[in-house]
Order: structure tokens, then sequence, then C-alpha cells
């Protein structure tokens, strides 16, 4: 095995036994396709490259050599390796993905013109059926072409996935991998009884001010709902994240609505689940917010002064919950509760999350123990216990919280296709 493909499913087996042909084109951008490709690897991924001569001009074969564990295509020749990497044949790779796209290799692509290996890959994997991606990265005067877009245009008419580039600094930029990697992972999904449906995720901490500065909080990092919320599309679903404070970023396959309070996080859900802003109402809400549970009655409108600072007193009064209005405002949601309790024992931990789950006449709740250090808020990784209305007890090991929420995404759409 080549050195370089040691980090293979580093991260999560999602791509585990795919193979995915990464084809680049002569952008700038070529250099950040080599990062891609290693994160596709990470989750699983084999690597089959190919460069276009323009590509190859930019970085050399042998780095991409290097990154991928694999020689990169760069000439068709008589082994005729669009064929057989890209046709109908037993060494068909899963996925075409296009990255960095140029102006020039979309206008070919969407012509049905193949003069390159990028090229030719592509006009044969689309020709059998391949699933095919591109990522475009141009500067922004060549991708306001208006034929750039009218190839596009033509290429989601062929059932390509675009994964649209980044304005910024007057550049059309390749889109961030991780975002990548999300619509790989979507594409490649199975059929799930997720797909199509408008799932709204809350994640992160909420925040109650004391004053304009000063704040109640708690240390809920967010990475646990944005996980959810990027296996939830992967699933195939439409995402919506109601996001609070967290340490990661929203992820760009969600539409992400941000909220500070747990009024604000609460006022959020529920326009969600009628529908307000998208038309389209909730069928899924996965509550994973850690939402405070005391606000002031009001803030104080002025910094609180520091002067005086023998004893301060502060009434509170519960903050509204979220998941016990989720089912009254509209009983037909799934509704997917987590909770985090605290140094319980075993029992106690689930009977507690049990009576959660009635009260708020939850589908399914996910419940951990934030007293050990390894799992729960600032942890890259949880372990967690997921029970349902219907008495099932699923307990999921150890990992990252990026493999856990795989999972509970998969007990999720397994509950919604026996009771959905
Ligand atoms: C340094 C450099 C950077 C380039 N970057 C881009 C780019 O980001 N996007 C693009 O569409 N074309 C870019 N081009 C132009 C393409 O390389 C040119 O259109 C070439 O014919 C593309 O060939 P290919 O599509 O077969 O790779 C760049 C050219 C140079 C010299």
């Amino acid at each position: 095995m080549h050195p370089s493909r040691d980090i293979t499913s580093e991260r999560s087996s999602l791509l585990e036994g795919r193979r995915i042909i990464v084809a680049m084109c002569g952008s700038v951008a070529v250099m950040r396709a080599l990062d891609v490709a290693r994160l596709l690897m990470r989750h699983g991924a084999a690597i089959v490259p190919v460069m276009s001569n323009a590509a190859c001009r930019l970085v050399g074969p042998e780095l991409v050599w290097w990154a991928t564990g694999s020689e990169p295509i760069v000439t068709l020749g008589g082994a005729t390796e669009h064929i057989a990497f890209a046709g109908r044949g037993p060494n068909r790779a899963d996925l075409l993905l296009v990255c960095p796209a140029t102006a020039n290799t979309i206008g070919k692509i969407a012509g049905g013109i193949d003069d390159t290996s990028v090229t030719t890959f592509a006009t044969t994997a689309i020709g059998s059926g391949m699933p095919t991606i591109v990522a475009p990265a141009m500067h922004e005067p060549m991708y306001a072409h208006p034929a750039v877009e009218r190839n596009i245009q033509s290429l989601i008419d062929m059932d390509v996935d675009i994964v649209r580039p980044r304005r910024e600094e007057d550049k059309a930029k390749l889109a961030d991998p991780e975002h990548i990697l999300d619509i790989v992972a979507r594409r490649l999904h199975g059929r799930s009884p997720l797909a199509g449906k408008h799932i709204v995720v809350t994640a992160g901490r909420t925040v109650e001010y004391i004053d304009p500065i000063r704040v109640l909080s708690n240390n809920s990092s967010g990475k646990m709902g944005v996980a959810m919320a990027r296996s939830a599309y992967r699933a195939g679903a439409d995402v919506t994240l109601i996001y609070g404070k967290g340490t990661v970023a929203p992820p760009d396959c969600a539409r992400t609505v941000r909220v500070d309070t747990a009024a604000q996080m609460h006022e959020a859900v529920i326009m969600e689940l009628d529908g307000v802003r998208t038309g389209r109402p909730t069928d899924v809400l996965i509550a994973a917010a850690a939402v405070g549970d005391w606000q002031m009655p009001e803030a104080s409108q002025g910094k609180i002064s520091t002067h005086d600072r023998e004893r301060l007193e502060l009434t509170l009064v519960p903050t509204p919950k979220i998941i016990d209005d989720a089912k009254r405002r509209r009983p037909e949601i799934v509704l997917f509760a987590f909770r985090a309790l605290h140094d319980l024992g075993e029992d106690e931990l689930l009977d507690n999350a049990r009576r959660r789950l009635t009260k708020a006449s939850a589908d399914l709740i996910a419940v951990n123990d934030t007293s050990d250090p390894a799992v729960g808020f600032e942890s890259d990784r949880n372990a967690l216990t997921l029970l349902t209305r219907t008495g099932e007890e699923t307990p999921i090991p150890l990992s990252t919280k990026e493999q856990v929420a795989e999972k509970l995404i998969a007990e999720l759409a397994r509950f919604v296709s026996k009771h959905g």
C-alpha cells in the first residue's frame, strides 16, 4: 500500500469501499483539490486522480501521486482509462468529482466536447449514468460570463451536482472541502426515508443577558448539533440549522438562522415548525441545542456597576421550553430530543430520559452523562444511549461526534420508515 494512504478512514468510514475519480483542471484552486482528495480519503474513499495538461502546469503530477497514493491519469492511452474507470465495466468507480472545474472545462462538458483527459472522463461518466459533481473555481469576471452560468445550468439539467463557489475577493473560490464532502456523501447515500424532508436542527448554546455585556450560558460547543445537521443533509434532507453560540462554523449545507437567547431560539423554532420563512413546515425537529433554563425577567439596560462588589443577587425566571411546545404546536412532526445529564447511575439516567421523552411527547431521545470528560459538551467525541417512544434502546459507543451523528441519523431514518 502507498504510504500516503495511511490516512484512509482516519475520520470516519462514511465513504469506505467507495472509489472517487477526482478530475483536476488548470485552476490555481488545484492546490486545494489535494485537500479535498485527502479529506475524502480520511472518510474512507480511494481516489482515482485525473489531471488536465493545464492542471499539470500548475501542480506536478508527482505531488498529486503523493497526496492520493495513486499515479494520476494525465494522458489517455491504449488502456482506455476513461472507459475502464467511468464506463460500465467491473472496474467502474462510484463517482466523478471535477475539482476544480475551469470555465473552459465546464463549457466543454456542457457541449459534449472531450479533448482532454478530464473532459473525456466527464463525457463517459455522464453518458454511463455515473454520479457526477462539478466544483467550479475561477476569477469573478469569468464566473460572471453569461455562457458560464448557461453551461452550469446545462450540467444541472444533465443531473450533475454543482458545488457553488464562495464569492469573495473578486473570485469565485473553490467551495470549502467539508462542503464538497457533504455533497459527495449525499450523492452517494442510498435512498433514505429522510430524503426531501425538511429537518430543523437546533444547535449550540443560548445566552441570557444579565446586562448588555454579561451573560448566563453553558459550555455547549455546537459540535454535536452541527454534526447532526450535516448527517441529515448527507441523507438527503433539506436542513435548517437554528444556531446559538458555538465553537464550530455553521455548515454550508444548511440554511442557518442565528439566535442568541432561549426566547429567540424558541421563536425561531416555532416559525420553522409552521414554515413561515420558507413555506415548508418542519417534518423532523432535532433539538440538540443546550438551551438555558433560566433568564432574567428583564435584563438591566445599562452595565451593572462594579463599584459595590459585595454581592449581586439575581432573580431568574424559567425560559420557554422548546421541546415541550413543539408537538403541541405540530403533533405530526417527528421530535428527536437530546438530554445531557450529570453524574447519574445508568438506570437513573435512562429513567430520567424516558420521563423527559414522555413529557415532551418526543419520538426519540439521545441521553448522555456529561460528568464523563471523554464525552459531551466541549469534547470532539460522544457516547449516548438512544431511546424511542416505542421502547427501543440503542447504545451508541464512544466515537467522534461525526460518527455518532451518522449512527443517530441512520436510527432516525429507521424510525421514520417504520413509524414516520
Ligand atoms: C495561473 C493560472 C491560473 C488559472 N486559474 C484559472 C481558474 O481558477 N479558473 C479557470 O476557469 N481558469 C483558470 N485559468 C485558465 C485555464 O488554465 C485555461 O482556461 C486552460 O485552458 C484550462 O484548461 P483545462 O480546463 O483543460 O484544465 C488559469 C490559468 C493560469 C495560467
